[in-house]
């Protein structure tokens, strides 16, 4: 067998190899309470990831208030809602915004929602495991809290960032969100970004706080993603109903983004580097 039909056969094999253990790209973006900046976050990241040369999906699983496309002033045609009552397929609700990135929104004020539960996520997971080979991240934005819905999603993903703010009443919800995610999840990859800070010593005793009451309680630690400062230009983007990284690129709140953006590209990047090289071994 000459060198070439040995390399396209080792090539299949690869092939067929990353089909039954797909690469991880699932990240979701999640918090304890409301109001931490989850879907600001999970918008802007999203189109960072794009801008930096990645398929991206961003998914609005806030079936409670789903708002992103009222971060868009978006008039949605097709939601969410039209999956889960299974008039449509995920395929047919999705909204391309530009070539890089594509959204599925979510959808309010619906009077016949149907009751969200297990099965309604399992069933969300295996169809979009189906797409998520078209896509390089698929980022969904959750609801706040833990019920089952959600933490169901979060045991799926492949990645869950919690998000919170330095003050001491959401540093205890992020610890709670990460006491279910340990309990109810074999998901190891969880990280933290601390959203709306005041200072650098603000975020840091937060941490602190946070990775101190999980290594003694929990016996656990969590990885610190970043920190994003409290930035009025934030108000200002959702206000004018435009993305911030968009319209306002060299404001300190993109910039800052646009770091943990480049942090998440290289964990997710060595993480899917190293599985391809366990893959490679057999
Ligand atoms: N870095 C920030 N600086 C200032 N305000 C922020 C920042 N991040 C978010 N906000 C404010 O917080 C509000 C809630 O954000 P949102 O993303 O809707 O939260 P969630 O999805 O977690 O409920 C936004 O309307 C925005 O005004
Ligand atoms: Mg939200």
């Amino acid at each position: 067998m000459n060198d070439q039909v040995a390399r396209l056969i080792e090539l299949r094999k690869l092939e067929e190899r990353t089909r039954l253990h797909p690469l991880s790209k699932i990240i979701s973006v999640a918090s304890g309470k409301g109001g931490t900046g989850k879907s600001f976050f999970a918008l802007n990241l999203t189109y960072q990831l794009s801008r930096l040369g990645k398929n991206v999906l961003l998914v609005d699983l806030d079936c409670n208030f789903p708002n992103i496309h009222l971060f868009l002033n978006h008039a949605t045609e097709n939601t969410i809602a039209d999956f889960f009552t299974q008039r449509k397929v995920l395929r047919e609700i999705i909204y391309r915004y530009s070539e890089n990135m594509s959204i599925i929104f979510g959808d309010s004020g619906s009077t016949d929602y149907p009751k969200l539960t297990r099965d309604s996520i399992d069933y969300f997971f295996i169809q979009l495991n189906k797409i998520a080979p078209q896509y390089d991240y698929i980022i969904l934005d959750s609801s706040a809290g833990a019920d089952e819905f959600t933490i169901r999603q979060l045991s799926k993903s492949d990645y869950n960032i919690v998000i919170a703010t330095p003050e001491p009443t959401s540093v205890m919800d992020a610890y709670v969100l990460l006491k279910f995610i340990f309990e109810n999840t074999e998901v190891t990859k969880n990280y933290v970004v601390f959203n709306k800070s005041e200072s650098k010593d603000d975020s840091d005793s937060a941490f602190q706080n946070l990775s101190t009451a999980l290594r003694h309680f929990l016996k656990s630690e969590v990885s610190l993603l970043g920190v994003i400062g409290y930035d009025r230009i934030v108000y200002k983007s959702i206000m004018e109903q435009v993305i911030l990284m968009k319209s306002y690129p060299n404001s300190k709140s993109a910039l800052e983004i646009n770091e943990l953006a480049i942090r998440l590209l290289k964990i997710t990047q060595v993480a899917n580097n190293n599985q391809s090289l366990r893959l490679t071994r057999f």
